[in-house]
């Protein structure tokens, strides 16, 4: 419930909202809309940064030069966009240690995908194909979010995310294409990394605990169900393309909804990857706690640097 004394920012902020326009930093926003883009965005930003270990675990192993190269950028640029989003999440007025220390206290989640391990090289192929692309179809919608820093955000990350994923389409496709091991390598690794990738969209949306609100303020323009489907329609044809076997025997064109009917995902699976029981969860916070620690020493150094420079600013004037 807002105050009396915010009843006219109110007011203002709903216009602006109806009229899409952008919300920005120094805006009057309600208290539960920025709880609630802090919660997403830095949601989003650990996703980021987490996602970088399982194809990172493949830098050392990459087939050629040429894999090695593409690999290690592609893992740069989540950093990257770990660094927009951290950022973007600031300027709402939480520090970047409250950030990283929720979530390594398990306090904030991170996307569930990223809880699975990569066991072969085909897995750095399903990764680049079916998270990337998961990830584009949701961050699209996301461009239009209410938040300018958010929006702005996704637009740069949009354009990187779209080389991720075919950069991934292509490395499915040569070894779809490749010998009877490296195709069978192929489906396994889709295989793997179908359902997970389905379950990036969360919860049915009758289960969302956020899409309500987070829909009445626009910082999510599409609902969970509706951007699954998506993906489901424009990544079946791609599957036919590869030649590989459907990795959910129930995926069937339905001619009448014009989409195609897929099966029920394991829901009790999302749930114990969420609240931190899935293959990797431990590995993974852990790897982050140490990498963290390691990095002390550098935030240190940032720290000293930019007092001396505050001191000698302060001796001119
Ligand atoms: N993994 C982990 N947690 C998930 C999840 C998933 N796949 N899906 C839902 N959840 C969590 C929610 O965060 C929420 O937890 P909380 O209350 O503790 O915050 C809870 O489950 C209930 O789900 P809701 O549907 O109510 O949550 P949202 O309305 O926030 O919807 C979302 C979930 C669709 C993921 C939304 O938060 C979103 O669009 N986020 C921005 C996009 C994003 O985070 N993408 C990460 C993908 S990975 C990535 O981009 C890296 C790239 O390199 C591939």
């Amino acid at each position: 419930m807002q105050s009396v004394d915010n009843a006219a920012e109110q007011i203002e902020f709903d216009r602006r909202i109806v009229e899409e326009q952008k919300i920005e930093p120094s805006d009057w926003m309600p208290e539960d809309y920025r709880k609630n883009l802090i919660r997403q965005m830095s949601q989003h930003a650990h996703s980021e940064v987490i996602g970088m270990q399982p194809e990172g675990n493949w830098i050392t192993r990459a087939p050629s030069l040429r894999r090695k190269a593409v690999l290690l950028s592609k893992v740069q640029d989540e950093a990257g966009h770990g660094l927009y989003l951290y950022s973007a999440t600031e300027s709402l007025g939480v520090s970047r240690s409250e950030l990283i220390e929720a979530l390594q206290t398990g306090v904030a989640k991170y996307a569930s995908i990223f809880n699975y391990p990569t066991l072969t090289w085909a897995d750095v192929g399903a990764i680049g194909w079916l998270v990337d692309g998961a990830a584009i179809v949701n961050q699209i919608s996301l461009q239009r979010t209410s938040y300018g820093p958010y929006a702005r955000a996704m637009i740069r990350i949009c354009k990187e995310e779209s080389f991720h994923q075919r950069q991934g389409y292509e490395i499915m496709y040569e070894l779809a294409h490749g010998s009877p091991e490296q195709k069978a390598m192929a489906q396994d690794a889709m295989n793997r990394n179908w359902w997970p990738a389905l379950m990036m969209f969360g919860p049915h949306d009758s289960d969302s605990a956020h899409s309500g609100r987070s829909m009445q303020w626009k910082i999510k323009r599409v609902s969970n169900d509706d951007l699954r489907q998506k993906f489901i329609d424009q990544t079946v044809p791609q599957i036919e393309v590869l030649g590989l076997e459907m990795p959910d025997p129930e995926i069937k064109w339905n001619e009448e909804k014009g989409q195609y009917d897929s099966g029920e995902i394991n829901w009790e699976e999302f749930y114990q990857v969420i609240n931190g029981s899935g293959p990797c969860n431990y590995q993974r916070l852990k790897h982050h706690k140490k990498a963290h620690q390691d990095g002390e020493w550098v935030r240190e150094a940032v720290r000293a640097y930019s007092e001396k420079q505050q001191t000698k600013k302060e001796n001119v004037a």
